[in-house]
């Protein structure tokens, strides 16, 4: 499967997907996944920045309101679309464009730095999109990036449960599995089911990769490996979400920072 392919999928995952993590459905992006990795990105004020896989945005307008110059990309025209309305409601200078990660339309060293929030994994040529970051950030440039965690995201979760059904651990198989472009299909789960029962779900084509191969394409490409965090539920997440317990178990994501030499 190519990114042209990958983008179709996307397009009609789109609009049910910006409906409902706009109204707070997506709670492991917005609970984990965006404090966390905000937390650990440098300081981003007045340097320019492109998002690869911006989706609708919600992660861009973090940056942008950090201070950072924002460019964003995204292959599915339908999610362009949405980030274009929000910043036509709110502006705050983002520019948004259709383009595929593998194929950045770019010049070298145009960027100081670069993002990908949860979209590598779910692009066809992981290879490609890593050097094409590579190729658009300056010299001492940084390139964070989050992805499913490739030690505890597998296909089917083997929760293993306690007397009272509450989960305490996962059975990890099918590690070494590579999949490429194989479909998840799921919605998100915070969502009222009378809701989500109507909707069509998320088709999502997946690239797999192992742990040592992200790292080491990321070695090979020319990247000095930086920082690392495995998110954890912050204490009054826990309080105010008891049920986000599941992160405490084991970690779902992965940021990793690399800077270009
Ligand atoms: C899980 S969504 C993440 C969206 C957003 N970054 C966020 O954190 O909410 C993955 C995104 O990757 C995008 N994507 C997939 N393949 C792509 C490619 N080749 N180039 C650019 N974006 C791509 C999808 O269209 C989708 O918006």
């Amino acid at each position: 499967m190519d990114d042209k392919e990958v983008g179709k999928f996307w397009d009609k995952n789109a609009e049910n997907w910006t409906k409902l993590s706009r109204m707070g459905y997506d709670k492991c992006r917005d609970l984990i996944n965006a404090p966390a990795f905000f937390k650990m990105l440098p300081e981003i004020a007045n340097l320019k920045g492109l998002d690869i896989g911006c989706g609708e945005g919600y992660n861009t307008r973090i940056a942008s309101k950090t201070g950072a110059i924002m460019v964003a990309i995204d292959i599915s025209e339908k999610f362009i679309a949405a980030a274009k309305e929000f910043e036509v409601q709110e502006p705050l200078g983002i520019k948004y464009q259709v383009a595929s990660a593998v194929d950045l339309p770019f010049p070298n060293e145009f960027f100081d730095f670069a993002m990908a929030t949860m979209s590598l994994m779910d692009i066809a040529d992981t290879e490609k999109a890593i050097s094409e970051a590579y190729r658009v950030i300056k010299p001492k440039g940084f390139f964070q990036f989050s992805i499913t965690h490739p030690c505890f995201t597998i296909s089917n979760l083997g929760w293993v449960k306690n007397e009272e059904g509450k989960k305490t651990g996962l059975v990890v198989s099918d590690y070494f599995k590579k999949s490429d472009g194989e479909i998840e299909e799921w919605i998100f789960g915070a969502a009222p089911t009378e809701m989500t029962d109507k909707m069509r779900k998320f088709k999502i084509p997946r690239f797999k990769r192992i742990l040592s191969d992200w790292l080491n394409l990321l070695i090979r490409t020319g990247f000095v490996l930086e920082e690392f965090c495995e998110p954890y539920p912050e204490d009054e997440v826990l309080e105010k979400y008891p049920e986000e317990y599941v992160g405490t178990i084991l970690p779902f994501f992965l940021i990793i920072r690399c800077r270009k030499p």
